[in-house]
């Protein structure tokens, strides 16, 4: 893949795509985190006195003007954090963009209207992407966490411009690829959340690569009744009690090991007081569900980080929003994040909750990477290509890569 460090991107007109799908709240961003990840690779530019034209997506607008889902609410916060103006153009093709991305001067910065106001966005359009492709000379594509979607700005853009990686998506390469296809080994997997059908190719791919798999959350539920125990009034799938069964053989055959919870935290209520008790599997009665990992289950674990090198973990072990049943995930998100201050274990996370329960364990700065992606993580974690990184790795190599 080119990196954007070998690009001569001096007064060029330089199209990068970003990720502000950011969280809003009153029409605000609300957490700014994926604008702090685009920000090295637009100060690069800026530094090196490229025209920058930024791209993204925001929201599911379905190929419609629709005013609630602009991004111009970025402008502001993205401004503040670069320390430098940021200019707005109201669409991201047509005469508003050509005329906006005219006035750049060397070192602007330009972001483009959502590019799914165009329906040619996400039908991955041709006509649409040579628009966007004329408005450049150079594409950067910096979205990990938009390039499992095959989209106009994303994939097709990227075969009519020389195109490289940006700095926020070289990095999230390295720690992804590095974890699941180069770790040192033992390489333990931790996957949790509510549904397993949601998670079968991820599964079916992870016992494949990893030494050790720990299923906690909703979906160990499931793995438990398939194994024949009773998880009473649990939230658990009961038509994917076989596919279970074809994951369990799947791990035997691959000789990864796949653990589950031992003992379970069971209440009669998801609520924050009601009277809970630590059950054995073979103990929960009918009224009652499981919301947490019990004690033997989180030492286990531990023990199973402990002699763990690299981790990947996706998914809260527990109903992690209520305490106390965040207990499981907090505890094994901290003994993990020790670790890895021990410099005794190199931690991976990612997809949806999972930043969020990282965070809510105080513990995501102390991983060794976690990933701004949701969807695009678990289709890596599922061994999928991303559209938008192989169409990077498609492209002629750069003179400087040639060499090296
Ligand atoms: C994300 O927020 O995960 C990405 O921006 C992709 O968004 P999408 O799921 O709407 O394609």
């Amino acid at each position: 893949i080119a990196r954007l460090e070998d690009a001569q991107v001096s007064g060029k007109r330089v199209l990068v795509r970003v990720d502000f799908n950011v969280p809003m709240a009153d029409g605000k961003v609300s957490d700014d985190t994926r604008l702090q990840s685009a920000l090295p690779t637009i100060e690069w530019l800026k530094d090196k006195g490229a025209r920058i034209i930024l791209l993204a997506h925001f929201g599911r607008p379905k190929g419609k003007v629709d005013a609630s889902q602009s991004l111009k609410p970025v402008m502001a916060p993205l401004s503040e954090r670069l320390g430098a103006p940021v200019r707005f153009a109201g669409d991201c093709i047509g005469k508003q963009a050509e005329k906006a991305v005219g006035e750049l001067k060397d070192g602007d910065v330009l972001l483009l209207e959502n590019t799914r106001f165009h329906a040619g966005e996400e039908a991955n359009d041709a006509e649409f992407a040579a628009q966007l492709a004329a408005l450049g000379e150079i594409y950067v594509n910096d979205a990990f966490s938009a390039a499992h979607r095959a989209h106009a700005s994303t994939e097709g853009v990227a075969r009519l411009l020389p195109a490289y990686a940006g700095l926020a998506l070289q990095r999230e390469l390295d720690h992804v690829t590095a974890a699941l296809e180069n770790p040192e080994r033992p390489l333990l997997a931790i996957v949790g959340g509510a549904k397993v059908s949601t998670k079968i190719d991820l599964l079916m791919n992870l016992v494949t690569k990893v030494n050790r798999l720990f299923v906690g959350g909703a979906m160990a539920n499931t793995f438990l009744a398939a194994k024949g125990a009773d998880v009473g009034k649990s939230l658990y799938e009961p038509d994917l009690l076989g596919t279970a069964r074809e994951i369990i053989a799947a791990a035997e055959k691959s000789g990864c090991q796949l653990l589950l919870p031992e003992d379970v935290v069971v209440a009669r209520e998801l609520k924050a007081k009601a009277a809970r008790r630590v059950a054995g599997l073979d103990e929960i009665a009918r009224d009652e569900m499981i919301l947490d990992c019990g004690p033997a289950t989180i030492d286990a674990l531990a023990d199973s980080i402990e002699s763990a090198k690299t981790l990947v973990w996706n998914g809260p072990l527990g109903a992690f929003e209520m305490a106390p049943f965040d207990t499981g995930t907090v505890e094994a998100a901290r003994f993990a994040a020790q670790r890895v201050r021990e410099r005794k274990l190199v931690a991976v996370a990612g997809g949806g909750d999972t930043v969020s329960a990282l965070n809510h364990a105080g513990v995501a700065g102390d991983f060794t990477f976690v990933s701004t992606a949701g969807g695009a993580f678990l289709e890596w974690l599922e061994g999928k290509p991303l559209p938008g990184i192989e169409v990077l790795r498609q492209m002629p190599q750069t003179d400087m890569d040639a060499a090296s």
